[in-house]
């Protein structure tokens, strides 16, 4: 009886010791590259949907999306709405004047750089 206790509480931290590595694999940063993991961004094979769309919607959204105060100035609502305005990629790679009151890392400012020339895939 006491064998078989030991036998079902060891069988039960494993479960969770294997959840608990699991839940860390897929909260890692893309950029750390795991061997079964997620493909990591870089500046080859950067996309609005696997990053600038992210990066626009955390660094832009509270000012220029659809509740913020700016929108009329320019309204953050997708691809498009970055696409079809010269002015946005200018004013974070060029004159750097947004996002206003923040800023980007190295990694994010030559990622979404990138994702520019390349002529800004979906
Ligand atoms: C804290 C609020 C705030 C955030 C966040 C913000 N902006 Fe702005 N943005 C403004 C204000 C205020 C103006 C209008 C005054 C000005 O042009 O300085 C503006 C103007 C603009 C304009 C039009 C004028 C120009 O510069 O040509 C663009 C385009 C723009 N923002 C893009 C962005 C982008 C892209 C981001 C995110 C990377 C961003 N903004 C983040 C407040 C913000």
């Amino acid at each position: 009886m006491k064998k078989q206790n030991s036998i079902f509480l060891f069988a039960t931290i494993t479960v969770l010791l294997f959840a608990c590595s699991k839940k860390q694999a897929a909260e890692l940063k893309p950029e750390t590259p795991t061997p079964n993991g997620p493909t990591p961004v870089t500046t080859a094979n950067v996309t609005y949907t696997n990053f600038t769309g992210a990066l626009f919607q955390t660094k832009c959204n509270s000012c220029h999306g659809p509740n913020g105060g700016i929108k009329g100035v320019w309204a953050f609502n997708g691809l498009a709405s970055i696409k079809n305005d010269a002015r946005v990629a200018n004013s974070v790679l060029v004159t750097k004047t947004m996002p206003r009151g923040g800023s980007l890392t190295v990694s994010e400012r030559e990622l979404l750089q990138a994702w520019v020339d390349k002529g800004m895939p979906e």
